[in-house]
């Protein structure tokens, strides 16, 4: 593999760490070598299982009865759409920029893992008030919204009100089973719109309608009776929620002018990190000096998805951290958060088992859910989301003659080294209430680093599952409100 032209996201668990010389009581809020060592070789284990389940599902061999579901398609996604299915990206490609030509509006409809991935990349890598911005600002690229995600009224008739009357937009309809009955009842209502917008045209209806589905099911089957003439699959063996790596994320990334090919390279990088890293330490590290001696032994190594997993899995079960708070930096990662959220609840949220996760955006949660965290119970993991470089110019306080606010004195600074300063500060005061947290540093917020972070967390997760013995796929339990919902609306007669 070449050496990729981006800078790799890094995962820093040591200040969870305890130091030798800390008191007992303090090294329990903390990581110590036993715990490394406990988890070290099972680690090892999960890694090479995890593994074993790609070959086996690239194989396409019989699973056996206790993995099953398997969705393990998701893994080398990535390599396949920089390799031997390029072509598939291309097609993806091509169809966004067919639709960016003729369109200004794009409704992307779906729920659950069929849209948030999709606007977790909207939100990291475009401009904050995209949507907002005249065409040409926005490289040419349509505005992009998300219905389908609800069974709100008022919202579905705002989108209406957006719509009717321009001729200019399309719709990407997003399910995997294609049943899913949120994201049915907007598509019907949006196509009777299309249909008028059209007026009545049924070549360009058909062309103004993407659907990405499975391989069968009713969505499948209403595209072949509309007879539109791009749909994308979502491949058998890939699940929802880890689903942002096909056209379920790449057809709007594509459509709104991110650099798919980069989101891509990003997840085999950090795939590559995964495969190859050195096997976690299960022997003591002689170090040099007072400070080394610090070091607790044996420690991880340098394997994110791996790291993150365990000591996730450490702090929940030695530490009682049942709460996984993805503490994000910059407006730009909440729908990043929100993905993860997803992903976490429906992998791992079985058989009474699985964290809880919360997403935070600091600064401004700090001034909500701050509190809670640094003097409530002491039942959460923080793992900071920080971004090092801002992408745009930097902005710093200007002098005023006003100086009421007393802001002159700060006259200069930028807006990150302000930042920066809150998160140090914030961290700081955890730590001095031995309230450990750990990092998740991304050089910038593009493409390159949501790949990574992407491709980071969905491996962390199945890792996780693995280690606890949950199976990572599948979602159960999401069925129960659905039988219930259409008994309701279905009664039998
Ligand atoms: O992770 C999952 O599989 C779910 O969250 C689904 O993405 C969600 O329920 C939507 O399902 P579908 O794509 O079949 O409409």
């Amino acid at each position: 593999m070449t050496t990729p032209d981006f800078d790799p996201i890094t995962y820093d668990y040591s200040s969870l760490l305890a130091g030798q010389s800390e008191p007992e009581s303090t090294r329990q809020t903390g990581l110590v070598p036993a715990d490394l060592k406990w988890l070290a070789p099972r680690l090892e284990d999960v890694r090479r299982q995890m593994l074993e389940e790609l070959d086996l599902f690239q194989k396409g061999g019989p699973v056996p009865a206790e993995l099953q579901p398997l969705d393990a398609g998701f893994f080398d996604l990535p390599e396949q759409f920089l390799g031997p299915r390029r072509r598939d990206l291309e097609a993806i490609q091509q169809t966004a920029d067919r639709l960016a030509a003729e369109c200004d509006r794009v409704v992307v409809l779906g729920i659950g893992g069929s849209y948030m991935g999709a606007r977790a990349l909207m939100e990291a890598c475009c401009h904050p008030y995209f949507n907002e911005l005249p065409r040409k600002r926005r490289g040419g690229r349509p505005r992009m919204y998300f219905e389908g995600n609800n069974v709100d009224n008022d919202a579905l008739q705002g989108l209406l009100d957006l719509v009717e009357g321009t001729d200019d937009w399309a719709i990407v309809v997003i399910s995997k089973s294609g049943g899913t009955l949120e994201t049915a009842v907007a598509f019907r209502l949006l196509i009777n719109a299309l249909r008028r917008s059209c007026g009545n045209d049924r070549e360009k209806l058909r062309r103004r309608i993407v659907p990405v589905t499975g391989r069968s099911g009713r969505l499948r089957e209403l595209a072949q009776a509309l007879g539109c003439p791009a749909v994308f699959p979502i491949p058998d063996g890939v699940g929802g929620r880890y689903s942002v790596l096909t056209a379920v994320g790449l057809l709007p990334a594509a459509l709104l002018g991110l650099d798919v090919e980069h989101l891509l390279e990003g997840a085999a990088a950090m795939n590559e990190r995964f495969r190859t890293a050195p096997p976690l330490c299960s022997s003591e590290r002689k170090g040099a000096g007072s400070e080394r001696s610090e070091v607790p032994v044996p420690f991880l190594s340098s394997n994110p998805p791996l790291d993150y997993a365990g000591v996730g899995r450490l702090m929940e079960v030695r530490r009682g951290a049942v709460t996984r708070v993805l503490s994000t930096w910059g407006k730009g990662l909440e729908a990043l958060g929100l993905w993860y959220d997803q992903l976490l609840s429906e992998s791992l949220g079985k058989n009474g088992q699985g964290a809880t996760p919360i997403t935070v955006v600091n600064t401004r949660d700090l001034h909500s859910r701050g509190q809670q965290h640094q003097e409530g119970r002491r039942d959460k993991l923080i793992t900071n989301v920080f971004v090092e470089k801002p992408n745009r110019d930097l902005l710093a306080v200007p002098q005023s003659e006003l100086d009421q606010d007393r802001l002159n004195e700060l006259a200069g600074k930028t807006v990150p080294e302000i930042l920066h300063a809150a998160f140090t500060g914030t961290n700081r005061a955890y730590a001095d209430d031995y309230r450990r947290t750990a990092t998740i540093s991304l050089p910038r917020l593009d493409e390159a680093s949501l790949g990574q972070l992407l491709q980071m967390l969905m491996l962390a997760t199945v890792a996780e599952g693995r280690l606890i013995g949950v199976n990572p796929f599948g979602q159960p339990g999401v069925e129960a409100y659905k039988r219930n919902m259409n008994a309701i609306l279905r009664p039998k007669k």
